[in-house]
């Protein structure tokens, strides 16, 4: 039996993965870390243990790890790219120092680590059709220069110490429990929210800017998959390139006006999200990830878009 601490437990991705962990593994066995400010509520703070965890302070995730007897950690303290243009110094200080403090841990309590990296690890001169799993990076925002020095130390920590490092590289993560908060994707979590009120949809994101999308079950499944994968089977580790599906402004709207015909949306193109997306990739290709853990996700833009209006409509109406 696994003990696992989610690090993040509160943001777009760890509410979920943790009850996704809890159901898979136990309930007691998944603690929910959390700063304060960002406490957890609902499920996630009535159905297992929760503790402060500050992935700056090494002391305290320390003491939790030794508690709980932790044998595996999911790191999803981030902040997302728009907001970490805002703030690139508290950006680094979470990604990176977080980062150490937990490679430190995992290193000396031999823990597995799963720190996830993202479409935004990719920058203006890397192949934006098909990019490869191993190509050129050069991120030119700080959100993807931490994603790249987080892929490289995860595997100089494998490489060198052994320890058990996995990762994905995320494409825009679309799901309807909890907001994600200031990503360049985020417009595509927006859209159905808009949609779902009855309201015009103001696009940041300028009309044939595709990008790699996901839907969040898809996500949890993945991150579950890589960290129980075959390591035997393991040529990469930091990070695989996952995606679901690929699409512009315009293609999501055309999706949401099949299940709601009189949706409107008009674009107000946002400067910073729109050159943080123009650095992206249009479709990466997930080959290796199909390979060597059997990846593979189950929805695509329609059945995703059916999925989200039907639990939104349910929300709100
Ligand atoms: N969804 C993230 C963002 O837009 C990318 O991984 O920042």
């Amino acid at each position: 039996m696994k003990n696992i601490l989610v690090v993040g437990s509160t943001g777009q991705i760890g509410s979920e993965l943790t009850l996704k962990l809890r159901k898979l593994y136990h309930l007691d066995h998944v603690v929910a870390g959390y700063v304060p400010g960002a406490e957890p509520h609902g499920l996630v703070l009535e159905s297992g243990p929760s503790e402060i965890v500050d992935v700056c302070n090494a002391r305290q995730i320390a003491q939790v790890v030794d508690h709980y007897r932790i044998d595996t950690i999911y790191n999803l303290a981030a902040l997302l790219s728009a907001t970490a243009e805002r703030a690139p110094l508290r950006a680094w200080d979470i990604q990176m120092n977080g980062l150490l403090n937990l490679l430190e841990i995992s290193r000396e309590k031999h823990c597995a680590l799963f720190t996830p990296s993202s479409i935004g690890s990719f920058g203006p001169q890397t192949p934006r059709d098909d990019t490869p799993q191993d190509t050129i990076q050069r991120p030119t925002s700080m959100y993807g220069i931490t994603k790249v020095a987080t892929e490289l130390l995860s595997d100089y920590y494998f490489h060198k110490y052994g320890v058990d490092t996995r990762s994905v590289r995320f494409p825009g993560l679309i799901s309807y429990t909890k907001l994600p908060g200031g990503g360049t994707t985020d417009y595509a979590v927006e859209i159905y929210y808009s949609a779902v009120r009855g309201e015009e949809f103001v696009c940041p994101i300028a009309a044939g800017t595709y990008m790699d999308m996901m839907y969040m079950p898809d996500a949890l499944k993945a991150a579950v998959e890589i960290m129980e994968a075959d390591p035997a089977r393991l040529v990469h580790r930091n990070a695989f390139n996952i995606t679901a599906m690929s699409f512009e402004p315009g293609q999501i709207c055309e999706a949401i006006r099949q299940e709601i015909p009189d949706f409107r949306m008009r674009y107000e193109v946002d400067p910073v999200r729109q050159a943080i997306a123009d650095s992206w990739p249009n479709r990466m290709d997930d080959s290796c990830a199909r390979q060597e853990w059997d990846w593979k996700p189950e929805y695509d833009l329609p059945t995703m878009t059916q999925d989200m209006i039907q639990h939104l409509r349910q929300t709100f109406e």
